[in-house]
């Protein structure tokens, strides 16, 4: 496995990943309609819109993308973390969570704080994050259950 910059032409591949991921990973953990309207937000301009203002990775099995993750540029915060369906549970989310600390780092934080969603709650926890607050998050009318978690970097 190996992990690069993302670059523009990765942007359709990774929706589809994230899309495929929201659809059968979360699916365990929320309702139909959010996974309807949380899957549909997802899209190239999305990302394309929001590639200057982080800094963004993927993972790839040879030319394969299986994971991606990003940070923005102006706060201490982790954006995404999602794995390729097929790969769960194979320690790729351990080694894009590695590289985002290691860039939010560089960049000078102390405290790393995310919007995780139900299901990567434990994933975080099991990384050192403490949860601080129950939150959602507002997508179409539906209100999705997030958990604002926060660790502490050196
Ligand atoms: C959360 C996610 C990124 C984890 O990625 P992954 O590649 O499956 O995780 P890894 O295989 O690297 O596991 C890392 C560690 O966390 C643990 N872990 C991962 N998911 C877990 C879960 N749901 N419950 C408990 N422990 C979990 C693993 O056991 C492993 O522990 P170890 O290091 O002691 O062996 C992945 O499950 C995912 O993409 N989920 C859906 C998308 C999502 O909700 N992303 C978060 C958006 S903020």
């Amino acid at each position: 496995m190996k992990i690069r910059f993302a670059r523009d032409e990765d942007y359709a591949a990774i929706v589809r990943m994230h899309k495929q991921t929201i659809r059968n990973v979360n699916k365990n953990d929320y309702t139909p309609e959010e996974i309807k309207a949380w899957s549909g937000r997802t899209s190239v301009k999305r990302f394309r819109d929001s590639a200057h203002k982080c800094k963004r990775w993927v993972a790839l099995d040879g030319e394969k993308i299986i994971g991606f993750t990003d940070h923005p540029l102006d706060k201490c915060e982790i954006w995404g973390l999602y794995v390729h369906k097929d790969y769960i549970g194979q320690g790729v989310g351990n080694k894009l969570i590695k590289k985002v600390e290691q860039s939010l780092l560089k960049q000078g934080c102390k405290n790393i704080k995310v919007e995780s969603t139900i299901t990567a709650k434990k994933f975080y926890q099991k990384q050192g994050y403490q949860v601080k607050k129950k939150s959602f998050d507002l997508i179409e009318n539906q209100k999705v259950t997030t958990y604002i978690l926060a660790k502490k970097i050196k």
